[in-house]
């Protein structure tokens, strides 16, 4: 959390860093942390996330026992290659799906970011002191608004930085294993299964980080 804000002034002092020939990396299979922070410090939502990187299919689950007050009992399933995602409410058996507006989302580096810079976080040159991370960053297609994507080298997420209106975010991952831990959990559940989409209302967009406003 303190390094992705240390972070964030650090990218707004050197924004005019200059790029190399860089492509956006494309992240593994992973399993880990998430926490969605509101600018205000509102903690939106904390909890475990499931990533299959080449299906571009991710789990989101809130830990709705999280001792913070202003976190949501969230529970997605989306599904970004067909443009679809499900609202899972697993007590009650029930859940929504919807079409995404937009794909966007906090594990996957848009194909037209700009890279930014590489920074040495801590001291890279001793063991278990530093991390060398490279930021991406770009305009976000729903929103007015700009994104900073921090990730490693072998292209782990640290975290996102969303700046945009009414409501800026910071993404803050942890604890990733480079696996699929629980492959059902990117399974749509049977009590999901012949739910029809949706209407999306006129003027709402959807997307992963539209749930969490
Ligand atoms: C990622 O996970 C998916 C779904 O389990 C699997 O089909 C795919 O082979 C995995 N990719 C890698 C590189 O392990
Ligand atoms: C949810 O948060 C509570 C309280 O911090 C913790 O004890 C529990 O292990 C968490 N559950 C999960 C599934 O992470
Ligand atoms: C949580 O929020 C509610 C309403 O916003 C407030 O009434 C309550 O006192 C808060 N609880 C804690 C523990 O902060
Ligand atoms: C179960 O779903 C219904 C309708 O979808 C909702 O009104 C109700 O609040 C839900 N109950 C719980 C315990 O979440």
């Amino acid at each position: 959390m303190y390094a992705a804000v240390t972070l964030f002034v650090f990218v707004c002092m050197t924004a005019t860093a200059h790029a190399e020939h860089h492509q956006p990396c494309h992240s593994p299979n992973m399993t880990g942390s998430m926490a969605v922070i509101t600018m205000k410090g509102e903690v939106k939502a904390s909890g475990a996330f499931t990533y299959d990187s080449m299906g571009k299919r991710l789990r989101f689950r809130s830990n709705e026992s999280h001792p913070l007050n202003s976190s949501m009992g969230l529970d997605l399933l989306m599904f970004f290659e067909e443009g679809i995602f499900y609202e899972i409410d697993s007590k009650n058996q029930s859940c929504e799906k919807k079409a995404l507006q937009c794909t966007m989302h906090p594990l996957a580096i848009p194909d037209d970011a700009r890279f930014l810079a590489t920074l040495n976080v801590g001291n890279p040159s001793i063991e278990g002191e530093g991390l060398k991370v490279n930021v991406w960053t770009g305009s976000m297609s729903d929103m007015k608004g700009q994104y900073s994507m921090s990730v490693t080298m072998g292209c782990l997420p640290l975290s996102v930085l969303y700046f945009s209106e009414p409501t800026s975010f910071l993404i803050s991952h942890s604890d990733i294993e480079i696996e699929i831990k629980d492959p059902d959990l990117l399974v749509v559940p049977t009590f999901c299964q012949g739910q029809p989409v949706e209407e999306t209302p006129e003027g709402t967009v959807n997307s992963f980080l539209n749930s969490f406003m």
